[in-house]
């Protein structure tokens, strides 16, 4: 016999868990079907997120950062510390550990709120009576499942390059990345993205040289040009060698490592010999062996499910949230779909604004987003006010010796409202949220600036960026 639910979830990164827990909470029996598992071969919930993405990733960056202040920033506060070392295996230790207390956690959110774990790999097999048939393949066997409704948020994994295998220990993408059992003396980077400045700053603070080759001649494409020319220049300074616009050519591994052949952006051959190469070149969405043809749906031709903006499907009772669909890779973006769509099908009516979804890089200084960027207005012609504020002239930044980047606010040059926010910033990714809640609210740029900031600290410069779009910043 099939076991019934009102909604199956397939896949429990944060898209999903989020969405089953929502579901749950609204009184619909749920069932999340999850494959993960652990290098000791143990199921685990959480997706790339918890396992292999933003929590391992994080952990890696405050051990490091840590490591970094102490070894080398705590002179300007005038401590000394001779002979600062690490061990490696424990930092990593303590990451593995972090993330499973957070995949624990979610196990024991699905059994407080009655959600079934199907342990396996899920597919469609059909339909029958209005309901979605589907089985799910597990160590013990295959089982049927059939389900009012289907939420598929099977996620995401790491794009490949042609000619370049990926063995996860020599090449690796970031499942590699996050586990090296040594610091790599050279470590090599293609894609100078997300992941590749997180991941590339976190082994060069550990003391590797790292070079990151990256196909685009502008760095990080995606954000505003100020922030990204700061951005360039900053994280060079620490060390990062960035070479834009190169062509990857012939990538060899052999014992003693990698070499990768390259044009430079002159045109001239150049080869990269490294101990180690981290390949972070975007994601694909995972919809193979989903048999979506048995509910009559297809992935587009770059493996998304196509949906609305509701993350419903041409199928009425199948939605698809998270990284499989349209839309940023982001976690936070993935669990607003999932609540979004259990309360469509709990007959609310939810909606999500994309465009006050925030953006974070977690290098340091942070860089965070929110809104349109300089160049964006520009192209759709939108007359706006732009306003700037260092973090140099900012108290608490200079205390904290944390006075690199800035704000830059952009409102609407009539309204005022406020259509972008760009923060390079030590603590970016925390007072980006101050932004997005303001654009939700449609505020202008003097909302924020008439709002009493606490003095001394960093939220003060974004008070400041928005005096500034008036040209009447106090403290400049
Ligand atoms: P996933 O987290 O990929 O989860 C999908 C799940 O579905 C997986 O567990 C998979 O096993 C399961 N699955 C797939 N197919 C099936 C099937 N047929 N049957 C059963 N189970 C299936 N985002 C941020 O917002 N902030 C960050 O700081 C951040 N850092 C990142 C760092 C790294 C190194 C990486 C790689 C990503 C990072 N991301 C970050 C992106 C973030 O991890 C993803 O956007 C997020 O995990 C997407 O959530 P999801 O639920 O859609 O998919
Ligand atoms: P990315 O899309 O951020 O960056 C990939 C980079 O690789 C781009 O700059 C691209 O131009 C470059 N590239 C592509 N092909 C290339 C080639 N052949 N040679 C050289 N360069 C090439 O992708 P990334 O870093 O792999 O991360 C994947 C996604 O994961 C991100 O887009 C993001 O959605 C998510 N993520 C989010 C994080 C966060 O929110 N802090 C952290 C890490 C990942």
């Amino acid at each position: 016999m099939a076991q019934e639910f009102d909604i199956v979830v397939i896949g429990a990164g944060p898209a999903g868990y989020i969405a089953a827990i929502r579901a749950a909470q609204l009184g619909f029996k749920t069932a999340c079907v999850e494959k993960w598992l652990t290098p000791q071969s143990e199921p685990a919930l959480g997706g790339t997120c918890l396992n292999v993405g933003c929590i391992p990733s994080k952990a890696l960056l405050a051990s490091s950062e840590e490591f970094e202040n102490i070894a080398h920033h705590a002179d300007s506060h005038g401590i000394s510390v001779k002979g600062a070392s690490f061990d490696l295996a424990k930092m990593i230790a303590r990451k593995d550990g972090i993330v499973s207390k957070m995949t624990k956690g979610i196990e024991f959110l699905f059994r407080k709120n009655k959600i079934t774990w199907l342990k396996g790999h899920g597919r469609f097999t059909g339909e029958a009576d209005g309901q979605v048939l589907l089985e799910v393949q597990g160590s013990s066997g295959t089982e049927a499942v059939v389900a009012k409704n289907v939420i598929i948020a099977t996620g995401s994994k790491a794009r490949h390059l042609p000619g370049i295998a990926v063995d996860n220990k020599i090449v690796c993408d970031n499942e590699g990345a996050l586990a090296f059992d040594s610091v790599p003396k050279r470590l090599g980077v293609i894609g100078a993205g997300v992941i590749g400045l997180e991941l590339g700053s976190v082994w060069r603070r550990l003391g590797s040289d790292v070079t990151v080759l990256e196909a685009t001649p502008q760095f990080l494409a995606a954000c505003d040009e100020a922030v990204g020319k700061e951005a360039f220049k900053l994280f060079t300074a620490q060390g990062l060698k960035i070479e834009m616009g190169v062509a990857i050519g012939e990538v060899k591994t052999s014992a003693k490592g990698v070499s990768i052949a390259y044009k430079s952006s002159d045109g001239k051959a150049q080869t990269l010999d490294c101990d180690r190469l981290i390949v972070s070149v975007g994601r694909v969405p995972n919809t193979e062996n989903l048999n979506l043809e048995a509910v009559g749906l297809a992935a587009d031709d770059r493996g998304f499910v196509p949906v609305d903006d509701h993350c419903r499907s041409n199928k009425p009772n199948i939605f698809a949230i998270g990284d499989v669909v349209r839309g940023p890779m982001l976690a936070h973006k993935g669990e607003d779909e999932g609540v979004m769509v259990a309360e469509i099908l709990a007959g609310q009516k939810p909606h999500i604004d994309y465009n006050c979804i925030p953006w974070v890089i977690y290098t340091m200084p942070e860089i965070a987003w929110v809104g349109k960027t300089e160049q964006q207005l520009k192209v759709e012609g939108r007359a706006y006010k732009a306003g700037q504020f260092p973090f140099a002239a900012n108290g608490r930044a200079l205390g904290m010796d944390a006075a690199e980047g800035f704000v830059k606010v952009l409102a609407d040059a009539t309204t005022d409202e406020v259509l972008g926010v760009h923060i390079v910033a030590a603590s970016a990714s925390d007072l980006i949220s101050e932004v997005a809640l303001a654009m939700e609210f449609k505020a202008s740029a003097e909302d924020i600036a008439r709002v009493c900031h606490p003095h001394p600290s960093m939220s003060e410069v974004i008070r400041e960026a928005a005096l500034a779009v008036d040209k009447r910043a106090l403290n400049m």
